[in-house]
This record gives structure tokens, C-alpha cells and sequence, in this order.
């Protein structure tokens, strides 16, 4: 495991972080995002969409449970939150590690899902307009977020 941490200072840094992230990413990569609500899980995930060349606007997927965009691959973002406690098979293995990137948000609350290999970005609220997000990897292949990203 391999932590650092990045600041932003405003919604466009966080979306440059992003892009970057999403530039890093390849088939399977998996991305936890967890942090308060209004902390930039899906502003972050803008960015990453952007570096996967996602065209369309990304939105919070909260009550839809789970939204899927199309660029350089799929782009499966996942809000977590009301899956609270659930541990049956949601068949979200299948694209975890498959054709596309998959980015959940709140994926504190369905810990028992996760895979043993992913990235961990935590986000805190400094600011009104100050965020700091760290960024651990779990496994040898996201290591390379840890380093360009620094
Ligand atoms: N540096 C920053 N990075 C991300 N969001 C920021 C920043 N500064 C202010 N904000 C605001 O914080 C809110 C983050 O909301 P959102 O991304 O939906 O959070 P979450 O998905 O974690 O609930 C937005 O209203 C955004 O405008
Ligand atoms: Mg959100």
C-alpha cells in the first residue's frame, strides 16, 4: 500500500485531478471513493469521466443506485449509500474486474463487495473550497496512481 495526499483549492482542480485519474485508468480498475456528503466524490468523478472521454454530463447517482457512460471504455459509477449493510451478490464483480472502470461512491457501506486490489481516495472537507484527498492503492497495479499522481 502506497498513500499520498493531493490538495484542491476549487472545483477545477478537483476536476484536473480527476481527468488525470481517469487518464491512469485501464479495463477493471476499480476506484472507492468515500468522504461526507458535499466532500467531491461526484465532482471528482466528473474529472475521471472526462480522462475516460465521457462526452456526457456526469451526475450523482443516488437514486439510481448505479449509472453507465460511454468513452475510451465504460464508465460504471456506483453510489453506494442506500446499499447500506447488503451483502447478497449484485453482480457488481462481473464489471469489477472487466471491460470498463468502476468508481463507487460510499463504498464504505458495502465493504464486504470490494475486491482485494482497488484505489482508495478519501476525501476531506477542509474548506468551503479546500478539499484534500487521500489516495492509498491496494495492490501492486495501482501503484502507478500513487507515483504520477504525486
Ligand atoms: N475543491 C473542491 N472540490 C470539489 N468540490 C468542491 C470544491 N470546493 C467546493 N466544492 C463544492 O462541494 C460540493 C461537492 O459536491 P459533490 O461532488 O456532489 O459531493 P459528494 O458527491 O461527495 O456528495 C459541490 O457543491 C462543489 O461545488
Ligand atoms: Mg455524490
Amino acid at each position: 500500500m502506497k498513500e499520498i495526499k493531493v490538495y484542491s483549492n476549487s472545483i477545477e482542480e478537483t476536476h484536473a485531478l480527476g481527468k488525470r485519474i481517469g487518464e491512469l485508468c485501464d479495463e477493471g480498475t476499480l476506484i472507492l471513493l468515500d468522504g461526507d456528503l458535499g466532500a467531491g466524490k461526484t465532482t471528482l468523478t466528473q474529472g475521471i469521466a472526462k480522462g475516460l472521454g465521457v462526452k456526457r454530463n456526469v451526475t450523482s447517482p443516488t437514486f439510481t443506485i448505479q449509472k453507465i457512460y460511454r468513452g475510451n471504455m465504460p464508465l460504471y459509477h456506483i453510489d453506494a449509500y442506500r446499499l447500506e449493510g447488503m451483502n447478497q451478490d449484485l453482480g457488481f464483480e462481473e464489471y469489477m474486474d472487466g471491460d470498463g472502470v468502476t468508481v463507487i461512491e460510499w463504498a464504505g457501506f458495502i465493504q464486504d463487495l470490494i475486491p482485494e486490489e482497488y484505489l482508495e481516495i478519501k476525501i476531506s472537507l477542509l474548506e468551503e473550497n479546500q478539499r484534500c484527498f487521500t489516495i492509498r492503492s491496494h495492490g501492486d497495479r495501482y501503484d502507478r496512481f500513487t507515483e504520477e499522481l504525486k
